[in-house]
């Protein structure tokens, strides 16, 4: 699809720059240089109405007249006013966002907070997000940026600047080769993902997703009309999805496929011959891959992260990787997102974001530059830290009674499968609040009931206090086990 294809035409990639005068002429009445001119498309028809000509009071009646235009506010504002006193006002909510499901993890978080508000001492194991504090140079970066006056708009793709840093991070650590114009700067990781999904796809396409997924993913294929698929996996596979079945789910509607390795919520890493195979399929068949890499650096024991699209110029041809800097820089509030692909698909997108969004903010887009080409040094003392939580919580796990664990091997979460409590994911996590107060996400909400998704993006206190009173809450359930 060539970008002359889009519906969307870009606008002018710096906002505030000279508009584009094409089509446009001095307005016909002089009311600014840039003004439409408008054509008379009116008819030319005589006035036939029977009270033209007489006194004012008639003119009331005139169809053209105030009170006609107003006559439908008049009649209606009873029923209105009964309705709001009522309480029962009607809303019409479009499709696309009534049949989107409300975040599961937002509700259980909400009780959380409410609890520690009620003077409850809860553990929290819902954390999306790294407990470090953003590297100082980025925040000294981005500090800088807001002194020297950086606060105004910016092209809306991303600076060039920035675009240049990911351009280079995709050739130093994958390999990839993006022209800059292959990269859009997005407002976080979520929105790289929305975009490339409402670029590509629309109603009567259908979207694989492997199972447990991030739990946006098929929200986002729904908002853009078209359909998820989910391809669901288990611990015994190791969450990852087989050549077999994803070549049997394909049907001539497949559209995209959407790869996250690692995974959340599982911590799953595919190796590099795992991705090819999956890759392979999707090339011969035709189908899109999403590639969500955003915790690529997030990576233990001797394992490799793969980027699809550096298998080959086909697999480059087909995919659309999607990155971000809040988990590796622990720059979740920044907003700072991004996604690469060949170059139509990447048109498309800067022209949707042109007219949606704009441009990521300003200042938070040096301090992403700062993050991609200064220092890496956090890195390596947040890995040791997560690696020593992960293996803390992985070796706990496994002692537990009803409980069995895969070990991930990437992100910050954890996974265990809770068949054997004989509680399903949601009362599971409402009972280990209510009675424990320990805050865990179900996992139904990715897919997948019998799990649920503890992340150890938390201190070691907490952490032990957290497994020491989950460990206390199974014993409570299973009573006879030791
Ligand atoms: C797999 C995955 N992709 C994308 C995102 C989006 O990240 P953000 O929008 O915070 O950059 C997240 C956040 O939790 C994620 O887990």
């Amino acid at each position: 699809m060539g970008a002359s294809d889009s519906n969307c035409s870009p606008s002018s990639d710096n906002l505030i720059g000279t508009p584009s005068l094409s089509g446009w002429r001095p307005g016909p009445r002089g009311r600014g240089p840039y003004q439409a001119e408008v054509p008379n498309v009116a008819p030319d028809i005589p006035n036939f109405h029977p009270f033209a000509g007489q006194p004012p009071l008639f003119s009331l009646f005139r169809p053209s007249s105030l009170f006609f235009a107003a006559f439908p506010l008049f009649a209606c504002a009873p029923v209105r006013l009964w309705r709001i006193l009522n309480g029962d006002m009607e809303y019409r909510i479009a499709q696309r966002a009534a049949s989107l499901s409300p975040s599961l993890t937002l509700s259980i978080s909400a009780r959380a907070k409410q609890m520690r508000g009620d003077g409850f001492d809860v553990v929290g194991f819902g954390a999306g997000e790294p407990d470090f504090d953003t590297p100082e140079p980025i925040k000294e970066a981005c500090i800088r940026a807001i002194q020297q006056g950086f606060t105004k708009y910016t092209p809306s793709s991303g600076i060039p600047e920035l675009r240049q840093a990911i351009s280079d991070k995709f050739k130093r650590d994958n390999g990839i080769d993006y022209a800059t114009s292959q990269i859009i700067v997005t407002n976080g990781g979520k929105h790289a993902c929305s975009n490339a999904i409402l670029a590509t796809c629309e109603p009567g396409d259908e979207v694989l997703i492997p199972a447990p997924y991030w739990l946006s993913y098929p929200e986002m294929v729904k908002l853009a009309g078209a359909t998820p698929k989910v391809l669901p996996t288990n611990d015994e596979s190791g969450f990852k999805i087989t050549p077999e079945q994803l070549t049997a789910a394909i049907t001539p509607k497949s559209r995209l496929f959407i790869l996250n390795s690692p995974s959340n919520p599982t911590g799953t890493v595919y190796s590099a011959e795992e991705i090819k195979a999956i890759g392979d399929i999707c090339v011969r068949h035709g189908i899109l891959i999403m590639s969500d890499e955003i915790y690529e650096k997030l990576i233990y024991d001797d394992v490799f992260h793969t980027s699809v699209a550096g298998l080959s110029q086909a697999h480059y041809d087909h995919t659309i990787t999607v990155h971000g800097l809040a988990k590796a820089y622990s720059m979740t509030g920044w907003r700072i997102g991004y996604l690469a692909a060949p170059q139509p698909i990447a048109q498309a997108v800067g022209a949707m974001q042109s007219h949606s969004t704009s441009n990521p903010v300003s200042f938070a887009q040096k301090g992403a530059v700062m993050a991609l080409t200064g220092p890496q040094t956090h890195l390596t003392e947040w890995l040791a830290e997560f690696d020593r939580r992960r293996l803390y919580a992985w070796n706990r796990l496994q002692s537990m009674p009803g409980i069995t664990c895969n070990k991930p091997q990437g992100a910050f979460y954890l996974f265990p499968n809770i068949r054997n409590s004989g509680l399903t994911s949601r009362p599971f996590c409402e009972r280990l609040l209510e009675e424990k107060q320990v805050a865990a996400v179900p996992g139904i909400a990715f897919g997948a009931d019998e799990f649920v998704r503890i992340s150890y993006a938390t201190d070691m206190e907490s952490l032990e206090k957290g497994l020491d009173r989950l460990e206390s809450f199974l014993q409570s359930l299973l009573p006879n086990r030791s």
